[in-house]
């Protein structure tokens, strides 16, 4: 469909009191991403983002910093006097900066963030064929409690008489359960002349967009409504226990959408998998895994229960055993992790190379095949392949006011417990004794030992427990 004749407003200034929270509402995340983030993102498939005008108002300066990124024009509404407000501010934005004004307008909520692409474009389609000033989004949900009605001046039939608050139904009109989602197509010079005529004498005394239904109808211009193929995309967010519950149906549609790609996730219901996540065919993920941001996981893998991983690329064939902590990390194919292990950012681990139980590394490349089997801390540091760092083995990176380098080549064996004293290197194929200290360079191929001698007093205990007796 041509949408060329089509800008979008979205009505995001509002405080979202009933939140009881200090961050504005729409950026208040599901899914991993702010409510007004999904909204922009579906708008943007339908036009581009500078015909996509954004009504900012409460904490207008957060919320532009958190969306700037996507390019989208802002309009300021410094007062929240109501969404028929909102929109005579965006009347104004296009009175004031000379841009020319759409032919039509299409009207979305920034905390109605499941919307889909191809229903924006239905809609906006069905309000041409239908010749319509207004166009409204409207579904019949379990409860309609607190939405908008939506009254049809015939049941079944397009034609709509007038949208009415949850507040202001009369008795005979709260068994009516289709609801006004809050998203609308306009006929823009029909809804800015209407605009000016709206007023504040309602229960909240704020200027309502709803109002401008029942006024084209007396204006006999056309009002219809169309019902969303599904619910859950109109649903509205205006609780924490609400925007949980749409965070819950955007994570099962993720995890569906992987599992039709080939994915096995057992009980995916308890998986946390944020929306942009990609995961390869034959892949299978426990219960409890938590897979966010912009992590991308490869093919025939094996995520084991309770591991958290943010932002981390994983190739093929990885297994991460239960309870690894990730985050911003590049993990090769074949590498076997965990349990336990805390890969922080910028820890590069090599092709077959295994990091094992509560070791931490970041800012380290661990070449392929090697390996950091049992309670190592890693951090700046290079090490090369077929690499044996001994349990217990450390890189003392941190002299209290800066970072230093740890260099270890090819098939080096860090003997256990040992401290590797930065910044230094350690050549290719040398050894390190179990329990140095290592403060200098160590050439290829030898052997360094930095610890003090064993002594050994035979018959010492024998000796010392007659004295005892003696005295
Ligand atoms: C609104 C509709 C209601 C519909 C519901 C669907 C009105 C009067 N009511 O109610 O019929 O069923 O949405 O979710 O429109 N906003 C501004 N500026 C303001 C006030 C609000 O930009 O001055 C923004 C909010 O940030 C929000 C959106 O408009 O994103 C809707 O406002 P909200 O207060 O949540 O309206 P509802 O009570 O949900
Ligand atoms: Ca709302």
């Amino acid at each position: 469909m041509d949408t060329s004749a089509f800008s979008i407003a979205i009505m995001a200034a509002g405080k979202g009191t009933r939140l009881k929270s200090k961050r504005p509402k729409v950026l208040h995340e599901i899914g991993g991403r702010a409510l007004l983030l999904h909204v922009i993102a579906a708008a943007e498939k339908v036009v581009s983002a500078d015909r996509i005008y954004c009504v900012i108002g409460h904490e207008a300066d957060r919320v532009r910093a958190a969306v700037e990124s996507t390019g989208v024009r802002f309009v300021l509404q410094p007062e929240q006097r109501g969404t028929g407000h909102a929109l005579q501010m965006v009347k104004a934005f296009f009175v004031l900066s000379g841009l020319p004004v759409p032919e039509n307008l299409l009207v979305l909520s920034g905390d109605v963030p499941l919307i889909r692409p191809e229903t924006i474009t239905a809609i906006c389609d069905i309000h041409l064929r239908e010749h319509a000033a207004m166009t409204i989004l409207t579904a019949v949900p379990p409860d309609p409690t607190g939405y908008g009605r939506v009254l049809r001046l015939a049941p079944g039939r397009p034609e709509v008489s007038a949208i009415v608050e949850q507040k202001s139904l009369a008795p005979d009109q709260l068994a009516t359960s289709e609801i006004n989602s809050g998203i609308y197509c306009f006929h823009t010079a029909a809804l800015f002349e209407k605009l000016d005529l709206l007023s504040t004498d309602n229960a909240h005394g704020e200027f309502y967009l709803t109002d401008v239904a029942a006024m084209l109808v007396a204006d006999s211009q056309r009002v219809v409504a169309v019902k969303a193929e599904s619910v859950d995309e109109v649903l509205g967010a205006n609780t924490i226990a609400e925007m949980m519950q749409l965070d819950a149906a955007m994570r099962l549609v993720t995890a569906r959408r992987l599992m039709v790609a080939g994915v096995t996730i057992f009980r995916p219901e308890t998986t946390v998998i944020d929306s942009e996540v990609t995961v390869g065919p034959d892949t299978v993920i426990e219960p409890y895994v938590q897979l966010l941001g912009a992590t991308k996981i490869g093919s025939e893998c094996r995520i084991r229960s309770y591991s958290v991983i943010q932002d981390t690329v994983i190739g093929d064939s990885v297994t991460v055993r239960n309870g690894c902590i990730m985050d911003s990390a590049t993990i090769a194919d074949s590498a076997i992790l965990g349990p336990y292990a805390h890969l922080r950012p910028e820890s590069r681990i090599g092709t077959g190379a295994h990091v094992g139980n509560f070791v931490e590394t970041k800012k380290v490349t661990l070449g392929a095949g090697s390996k950091a089997n049992h309670l190592n801390y890693l951090g700046d540091a290079v090490i090369g392949s077929g690499v044996n760092v001994g349990a217990g083995a450390i890189t003392c990176n941190y002299d209290g006011v800066h970072k230093h380098q740890t260099t270890i080549g090819d098939n080096v064996f860090v003997g256990s417990d040992s401290t590797l004293v930065a910044p230094v290197t350690i050549e290719s194929g040398s050894y390190i004794a179990a329990g140095s200290c290592i403060t200098e360079n160590v050439p290829e191929g030898a052997l360094a030992l930095g610890r003090a001698r064993q002594v050994t007093k035979p018959g010492w205990v024998e000796k010392k427990n007659k004295e005892k007796e003696a005295c």
